[in-house]
Formats: C-alpha cells, sequence, structure tokens
C-alpha cells in the first residue's frame, strides 16, 4: 500500500472514532463542511422545557450546541471517543453549568437508556461505523418516545464515490437500504429528504 492510501486511510479511522489532536482538526474540518447539515437538523427542532434530545456520535458537540442555542433542552449523547467526550463538554459548558448536559461514552448499538426517553434523536455522519446498522436502529426506536422521530444525515454513496478514506470500516447506504432497514428495526415511517441534492440527505425514522 502506498504512503498516501496509508494517509487516507488513517483520516478515514480518524472520521469513525476522533482520537487525539488530529482527530480534533478532523472535527473542526466536518463542522465546515456539515455546516448545511448541522443547519437542516435545527430546522426540525422544536421542543418544549423538560424535553430531553440524544445525539447519535455527538464528536465535538457541535450539533449539541446548536440545538441548545435554538431550545434550551435537556441535552443527551453518546460516543465512542473519549478524547470527543472531553471536547464535546468544552464546548456545551453552558448546558453543562444549567445541569442539562448528559454525554456518555457507548456504543449507539447497546444504547444505556430506559424506554420511551427522549423527544427527539439525531445523528450525522455515523450511521457508516455501526458494526450493526438494525440493532442501533432498533436501540434508538426503543429509547425513542411514540411518535417522535430519528434524524439522521449522511452523504450520499454516489457522493462518496470511490474516496480511498471510506475503504475500511465504512458503510455507504442508498436512501432505499436505509428506509428497509428502518423498517426492518420496527419503525412506523421513514421519509427521506434532500440536505444538498445530489451530496447529502436526510432519513426521518418515525416510531
Ligand atoms: C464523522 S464523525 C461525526 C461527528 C458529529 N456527528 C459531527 O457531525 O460533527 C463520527 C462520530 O461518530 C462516532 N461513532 C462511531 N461509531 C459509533 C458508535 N457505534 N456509537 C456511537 N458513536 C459512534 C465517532 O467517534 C465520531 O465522533
Amino acid at each position: 500500500m502506498g504512503s498516501f492510501s496509508k494517509f487516507t486511510e488513517y483520516i478515514g479511522s480518524q472520521f469513525g472514532n476522533p482520537r487525539g489532536l488530529i482527530g480534533k482538526i478532523c472535527c473542526i474540518g466536518m463542522n465546515i463542511i456539515n455546516k448545511p447539515m448541522y443547519k437542516n437538523t435545527v430546522a426540525q427542532t422544536n421542543f418544549d422545557k423538560g424535553d430531553k434530545i440524544l445525539d447519535i456520535g455527538y464528536g465535538n458537540g457541535f450539533l449539541l450546541h446548536e440545538i441548545y442555542k435554538k431550545n434550551p433542552v435537556d441535552l443527551y449523547g453518546i460516543d465512542i471517543s473519549e478524547d470527543m467526550r472531553n471536547a464535546a463538554a468544552k464546548r456545551n459548558s453552558r448546558a453543562k453549568k444549567n445541569g442539562q448536559l448528559f454525554l456518555e461514552i457507548g456504543d449507539c448499538c447497546d444504547l444505556p437508556y430506559e424506554d420511551d426517553t427522549f423527544s427527539a434523536v439525531s445523528s450525522i455522519n455515523t450511521i457508516y461505523f455501526w458494526s450493526d446498522t438494525v440493532k442501533g436502529l432498533s436501540e434508538i426506536r426503543r429509547v425513542l418516545k411514540k411518535g417522535k422521530s430519528f434524524y439522521n444525515l449522511i452523504y450520499t454513496k454516489e457522493w462518496f464515490g470511490d474516496s480511498s478514506f471510506t475503504e475500511k470500516g465504512f458503510r455507504k447506504f442508498e436512501p432505499d437500504e436505509l428506509v428497509d432497514l428502518g423498517k426492518k428495526a420496527g419503525f412506523e415511517k421513514a421519509e427521506v429528504r434532500d440536505v444538498v441534492k445530489g451530496k447529502s440527505l436526510m432519513v426521518i425514522f418515525t416510531k
């Protein structure tokens, strides 16, 4: 393997589990590139006082921070990266100070929350890395309240193309495939919306 491929593979692994200084830099890059995704997700959020929302794979906590600016609700998050928990806690210090920040280190395929807890669950660019997509979706469905939704944002398979950083440990999805997986996980409804046509999309899974 050439040194360029090794480098892109390393960057790909940082997207799936950001660590150290390079992980922090990758996340700042994501915050810039993913702007339309954060904006579209926040646009979906209108919560009541006391609502709990969960972000899967919160990274450096950018989305949680944007949600809190609009709706000061209880923020929950789970991510496999310890370094990201520290970064996300720093970014969301206002929510933390108000006793409204609950960040876990863990895997979304085994969520440490009670059934019917959340008014919304979000996830931006994480589903590619889950070890078992249907298990992850079933867990999210379990912790959502009835009638509430999971907002899952991804880049399209066509946009990723053959990019070498997605070669290892990275699963790309067609929208129809995600809709089918959502049904398998027991969701009542799954609706696909464009974020940036041909580039990124949101699948809204409703319990
Ligand atoms: C590409 S980054 C996206 C970060 C953030 N959502 C954003 O858009 O800024 C993917 C994140 O998902 C996390 N992650 C990967 N697999 C996960 C899993 N099975 N459960 C929870 N988090 C996971 C990674 O540690 C990383 O922080």
